[in-house]
């Protein structure tokens, strides 16, 4: 794998990792399920064939992988974060990036920072349906967890911000967020000596926008969680899923087809979905259709990353669904009525003891042991 200095960031407790586990992890590892002893030859030349071609990959920099480097120092479960070739990892970026994290004077009027709504103790996202911004005003969605958002490929409910970068600066623009003015927010970060000389001391411009979004964005590519107990099934613990998680999982990936979007092993496709949420009334969400502008795309919306649930209630773009409970309730009754519903979306008719295992699936096997604890920094005057 071609890799930029990536640096080690402690992301918690890692505590009890099996070492053949972890080196099992990796994406050939869930070839192994299954097969027979013959397969399983095959699948070992053929890592070993792709390891070669990623040493030489190692040898020679930047002929493989052109756009983008990536962040391996991450859990069991993930595999590693994509990073694009002009914001490599740093350890200076990423403490930056953290202090600016939560600091509410990133807001117009010093009164929200990004962890007041992506907050540390309600999973990096908030308990509520919609939060308030600097003016008090509510989102009109429910705020998303970062943890993992590395992992996306494009981001917000709709995918309109195609990178973290991007990504950074839209809250900052939103009035009904933190409304502040680019050029002020360049002003007041210079006037504060503690950034003045981190911002110089990692880039040749000093404090730009710019540069504020790709601290923000290193920052949050160390928020990792993994090592879950379905993990650790796939890295190889075959007794890792037992009693309800066990069942629970072979209703998710069977009879309820919730991984025909959910893909393991980071539970998404990537892609944008119609399951019937949004329509309310008659106002409806447009998600994707709200950037692309085709009538197909009208209540849309990106396919969620599903670890750690139990942290970040109420769920789906809206918060329409205060648990685990309703929303698999929900599924099971076919998803919301929509002309422009997905085929996959059907009445899964799931008895109410399918239904608690499904739960107990989402809520206990999907539950990271290695997550991001971190507080909130010292800030800079
Ligand atoms: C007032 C609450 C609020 C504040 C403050 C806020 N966000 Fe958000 N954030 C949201 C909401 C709501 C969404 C989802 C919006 C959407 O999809 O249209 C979101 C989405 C995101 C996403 C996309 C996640 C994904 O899954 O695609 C990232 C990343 C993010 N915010 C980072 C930040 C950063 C960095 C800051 C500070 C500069 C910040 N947010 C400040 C409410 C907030
Ligand atoms: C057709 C694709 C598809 C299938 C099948 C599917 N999902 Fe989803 N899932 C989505 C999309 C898209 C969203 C986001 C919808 C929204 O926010 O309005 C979502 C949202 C969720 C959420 C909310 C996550 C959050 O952070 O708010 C959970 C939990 C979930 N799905 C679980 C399941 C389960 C359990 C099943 C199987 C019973 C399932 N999904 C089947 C596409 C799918």
């Amino acid at each position: 794998m071609h890799t930029e200095k990536t640096t080690p960031v402690l992301v918690g407790s890692s505590e009890g990792v099996d070492t053949n586990a972890r080196l099992d992890q990796g994406w050939l590892g869930r070839m192994n399920e299954t097969l027979s002893p013959i397969r399983l030859a095959i699948v070992a030349m053929l890592r070993l064939f792709l390891l070669s071609i990623l040493l030489f990959a190692l040898e020679v920099p930047g002929s493989l992988c052109a756009q983008a480097t990536y962040f391996s120092d991450v859990p069991l479960g993930i595999d590693w974060i994509i990073v694009p070739e002009d914001n490599p990892m740093s350890a200076e970026k990423v403490e930056l990036g953290k202090q600016l994290f939560f600091d509410p004077r990133l807001s117009g009027n010093r009164s929200v920072s990004c962890a007041s709504c992506h907050d540390p103790h309600k999973g990096w996202a908030d308990d509520r349906k919609f939060s308030p911004g600097a003016h008090q005003e509510l989102t009109t969605r429910n705020v998303p967890s970062v943890v993992n958002v590395g992992l996306h490929r494009t981001f917000f409910w709709d995918g309109r911000a195609a990178s973290l970068e991007e990504q950074a600066l839209a809250p900052m623009a939103n009035p009904a967020e933190m409304d502040m003015a680019l050029d002020e927010l360049e002003n007041r970060l210079d006037s504060i000596d503690g950034y003045r000389s981190q911002f110089q001391a990692i880039f040749a411009d000093g404090v730009t926008a710019q540069n504020v979004a790709k601290c923000l964005a290193t920052f949050q590519r160390t928020l990792v969680a993994g090592e879950t107990t379905y993990d650790r099934f796939r890295g190889g613990h075959a007794n890792a899923l037992e009693g309800e998680i066990g069942r629970g999982s072979s209703i998710f990936f069977g009879k309820a087809n919730c991984g025909n979007c959910h893909i393991a092993k980071i539970y998404t496709d990537h892609k944008f979905h119609n399951i019937g949420t949004g329509l309310n009334g008659t106002t409806q969400d447009r998600g994707l259709a709200r950037h692309s502008g085709k009538s197909q795309d009208v209540g849309r919306f990106r396919t969620p990353l599903l670890r750690d649930l139990a942290l970040t209630a109420p769920y789906f773009h809206d918060g329409s669904k205060a648990t685990l409970e309703e929303v698999v309730d929900f599924y099971s009754e076919g998803g919301g009525k929509n002309p422009n519903l997905d085929p996959h979306i059907v009445p899964l008719k799931l008895t109410p003891a399918e239904k608690k295992a499904l739960v107990t699936f989402l809520r206990e096997g999907l539950r990271s042991k290695v997550y991001p604890q971190i507080e909130k920094p010292k800030l800079p005057e």
